[in-house]
């Protein structure tokens, strides 16, 4: 492959430099930033794995500057060139112990690095070691799988190894618009119960991976018709209400936040679904509060639609809940009223306080106590209202 046509002059010259100083040890480009180059797209994240000590490697390629990031355990260094994040890994060979589990992990020659993993498009690698610099390395015809556009397993066990490659499937097939190989779509079906056996941080992992997909509801609506989307949460179904919505959120934000979409995904279900959706997933922090403030806030809609309702109670209403949970239940709701409710309190109430604090009114003379919340919460609400503009 002419690595000088596709990539940009100084990043060949970093790569022609690690090839040079590996000395013996091979060096190769692999994985989705090559899949991608014989696709025409330059990738910033580059894969690169050797036959040999990789974090030594890494800190002889930055002597003369650069940081670099080292996981002994792992054998693997990260570090950042212009604008490219570059990682560097001992060629490994793993072994499943059981299905859905973590893999055994060893050294290994790069045949076995590429015998380890998910698809054929994903298994090529180019060599940058000097005497070949540039030539491909591709066992498994993922050249010939990118020119038919086919998402291809190396082997039967694939997806009992390693589940979450069901996901990963989906993904590369509607990102790349892509089909998957007629016996891998077969394997696909017979193994998607393994998902049971995933935990529920590698899922979330892969379903957070989906929706920072550019529309991730064409991955959703795959995983509905090919019964994964279940696995992840029984409640979940995928339907044409779901896709309009993933769609709006990107009209009302450039680039919707993961939290987002959960709570969009979470708008219809009950209590007890939304629960068992963050538990099985083991979803924390604002994507756990979206999601639960999303089931909450759908049973406020109603009081949401009352006809006269002053800006202080649609405040009230509203108050404690995630710009996210509310931004997902204005884009989810078909009611104009409501939405531009919720917007009014996104865009102005939420950032509205009392001029006045608890030490001005003590100066102005106002026993301490309980009487000086009731003055605050008073003067908030007039300022809500408009009733009240100046200190
Ligand atoms: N890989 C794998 N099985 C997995 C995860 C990753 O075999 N469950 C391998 C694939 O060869 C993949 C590489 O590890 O190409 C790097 O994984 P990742 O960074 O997740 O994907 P990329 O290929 O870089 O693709 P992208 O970031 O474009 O999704």
């Amino acid at each position: 492959m002419e690595l000088e046509r596709h990539l940009p002059e100084e990043l060949l010259s970093l790569l022609r430099s690690a090839g040079a100083l590996a000395q013996g040890g091979n060096l190769y480009l692999v994985g989705g930033a090559v899949r991608d180059l014989l696709m025409g797209r330059l990738s910033l994240d580059l894969d690169l794995v050797l036959e040999g000590d990789a974090i030594s490697l890494a800190r002889r390629l930055t002597e003369g500057g650069g940081k670099v990031v080292a996981h002994p355990r792992f054998g693997t260094a990260k570090l950042r060139y212009h604008k490219f994040s570059i990682d560097i890994a001992t060629a490994r060979c793993e072994s499943y112990p059981k299905p859905g589990a973590l893999p055994t992990v060893k050294p290994g020659t790069i045949d076995d690095d590429l015998k380890r993993r998910d698809f054929t498009i994903n298994a090529i690698a180019i060599c940058l070691y000097p005497a070949h610099f540039g030539e491909p390395l591709d066992p498994y015809d993922g050249r010939g799988d990118i020119e038919h556009r086919l998402i291809r397993v190396l082997h039967e066990g694939s997806f009992c190894d390693d589940p979450t490659r069901i996901l990963r499937a989906l993904r590369y097939e509607q990102r790349l618009d892509f089909h998957l190989e007629q016996n891998t779509g077969r394997l696909l079906r017979r193994d998607v119960a393994m998902l049971n056996e995933v935990s529920g941080d590698r899922l979330r992992h892969e379903l957070e991976l989906i929706l920072s997909e550019e529309q991730p509801e064409k991955v959703l609506r795959r995983a509905q018709e090919l019964g994964v989307l279940e696995r992840l949460q029984p409640s979940l179904k995928w339907d044409d209400w779901l896709a309009e919505r993933f769609r709006r959120a990107r009209e009302t934000r450039h680039k919707p936040s993961s939290a987002l979409y959960l709570a969009i995904l979470a708008h219809r279900l009950s209590e007890e679904e939304s629960r068992s959706f963050i538990t099985r997933l083991g979803i924390v922090g604002r994507s756990a509060q979206a999601v639960r403030q999303a089931v909450e806030l759908r049973q406020t809609l109603p009081k949401l639609d009352a006809p006269e309702l002053t800006r202080s109670s649609i405040y009230h209403l509203l108050k404690g809940y995630s710009p996210e949970a509310i931004t997902a239940t204005a884009i989810a709701t078909d009611s104009p009223l409501i939405r531009e409710r919720l917007e009014l309190y996104l865009s102005e109430l939420c950032h509205i306080k009392p001029i006045l604090n608890g030490d001005d009114l003590k100066a102005l003379g106002v026993a301490p106590g309980r009487k000086i919340g009731e003055v605050l919460h008073a003067l908030l609400d007039a300022r809500l209202n408009g009733e009240v503009k100046t200190k």
